[in-house]
């Protein structure tokens, strides 16, 4: 993370609130609504793989209600990490300046959203964080806070960077940072699209910011985090952690 203390960061353009879905029937209504109501300038495209709970249909019937909301659909489940690089490209493709990132479920609370959004007019990427002081979670099982802690951990020591909450998936990104990310070259497929941008981030030398949240477990429907994820995760997290030592001792630059 650099201090950023020189450089002098231009006015935020429009924003576009990037939802991905699968299976988020109950929750897409709501939290929609809550995004509209928190930042009414934002606009919102939802990127559904097909669901088969039907999560698309209804975002159809909210776009069609609203000009401000869109839809991507995708033709399958493919994870959440090509669910947003799809939804960037669009984002970038309708000329947003700001491209945020936000869970269906609940967990990310829209409320939350325009702190994120005065934090990114001084930083290039702002990381909604459970894990900075003044961040908690609610109703998360021991469990899964102690991956969220571990893997946040093993990716900050091996990887070096400097983030607490580095597998977050609350963020705001200035559209110029996304694509000083190389984004054609990320292979991520599941959460550790996250760990994978926030390392892109850092090594590029990109303000990174960590304000705090309050992530709230969801009370309808179900996490799709699953033991694949995870294991993607630690085999990816340790190849680029190898990668980068390795290049270190050979003194060649990290990829
Ligand atoms: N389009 C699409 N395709 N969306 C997906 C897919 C997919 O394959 N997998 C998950 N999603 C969507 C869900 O519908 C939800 O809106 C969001 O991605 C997050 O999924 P959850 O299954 O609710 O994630 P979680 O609560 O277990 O995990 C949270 O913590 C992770 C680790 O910190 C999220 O905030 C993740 O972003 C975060 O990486
Ligand atoms: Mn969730």
């Amino acid at each position: 993370m650099n201090d950023g203390g020189q450089k002098r960061y231009g006015p935020l353009g429009s924003a576009l609130v990037i939802i991905p879905t699968y299976n988020e029937a109950e929750n897409i209504k709501p939290i929609v609504a809550r995004v509209r109501e928190s930042v009414p300038e934002a606009h919102v495209l939802v990127a559904d793989d097909n669901s088969p709970d039907g999560t698309g249909k209804l975002a159809d019937e909210l776009a069609a209600a609203d000009d401000q909301v869109h839809v991507l659909h995708r033709k399958g489940k493919e994870g959440l990490g090509a669910a947003y690089m799809a939804g960037f490209r669009w984002g970038i493709d309708h000329g947003y300046g700001v491209l945020v990132e936000m869970d269906a479920d609940g967990s990310h609370q829209p409320e939350e959203l325009p702190r994120l959004l005065t934090a990114l007019k001084g930083a290039d990427l702002v990381l909604g964080s459970r894990w900075v002081p003044g961040g908690r979670v609610v109703n998360w099982p021991k469990s899964r806070e102690f991956l969220s802690r571990g893997g946040s951990l093993y990716s900050r020591t091996l990887l070096g960077v400097p983030i607490r909450d580095i597998t977050g998936g609350y963020r705001a990104f200035r559209v110029e940072t996304l694509q000083g990310l190389g984004l054609d070259e990320v292979a991520s497929q599941g959460y550790c699209f996250q760990v994978d941008l926030a390392r892109r981030a850092v090594e590029a030398g990109f303000r990174v910011v960590e304000v705090p949240i309050t992530f709230v477990e969801r009370e309808i429907g179900e996490s799709k985090m699953s033991n694949d994820i995870v294991v993607e995760a630690l085999w990816r997290v340790t190849a680029w952690g190898v990668g980068s030592r390795t290049g270190k001792i050979l003194g060649r630059k990290p990829s």
